[in-house]
């Protein structure tokens, strides 16, 4: 199972839309940004992702600012037999609610939100076999509604991407232990 961190990883952050220019939420605020999210759908060009989307689950990221305005984001990711969790930590850009982490060469952006029901965050992935684009609908409640999945939606070819690239994420229900029980 470990071994397929990397790859789950990948594929919920590897996005990527190299120059182009996305749009921040206006006047974005870290503090109301933070707390507990379901991730309702992904859209992506990665094809780790595209490999691995009809399998995967909605899951939860809970995002928390460090004092210096750095962005944690830990997730927890629904497999068959138990419930995995990796974090990751992004640095504070110049503009408010851009994020980067350097290493991995990856670019978060949270392109608009209304902080108490729905984010729609952009990422981006370069790798040098690889780059790519990537959308992700967060909402606070676990079912995101067929008006936000429509916004959604109109979103995904002004980033370069296809309807054919959306995984609408099933719920998980409740995550399970590694026996595999309820
Ligand atoms: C994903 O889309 C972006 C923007 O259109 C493009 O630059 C990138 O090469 C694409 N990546 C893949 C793997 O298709």
């Amino acid at each position: 199972m470990t071994a397929m961190l990397p790859s789950l990883a990948l594929a919920l952050l590897c996005l990527l839309r190299a120059g182009a220019e996305v749009p921040v939420q206006q006047g974005f605020s870290a503090e109301k940004f933070a707390g507990r999210w379901h991730i309702a759908a992904v859209a992506s060009n990665c094809s780790v992702f595209l490999k691995m989307k009809d399998e995967m689950k909605s899951s939860i990221t809970t995002i928390s600012f460090m004092p210096e305005g750095d962005l944690d984001m830990k997730l927890a990711w629904p497999l068959p037999d138990g419930c995995q969790t990796f974090e990751l930590l992004f640095q504070q850009s110049g503009e408010a609610g851009h994020y980067t982490a350097a290493e991995d060469r990856r670019d978060l952006r949270v392109m608009e939100t209304d902080y108490s029901g729905y984010a729609i965050v952009h990422e981006l992935q370069r790798k040098e076999q690889e780059s790519s684009t990537g959308l992700q609908l967060l909402t606070r409640e676990q079912d995101a509604g067929p008006q936000l999945l429509q916004k959604f939606k109109e979103l995904i070819p002004t980033m370069g991407l296809t309807e054919d690239m959306l995984a609408i994420l099933p719920k998980s229900g409740e995550h399970r232990d590694s026996a595999g029980r309820a």
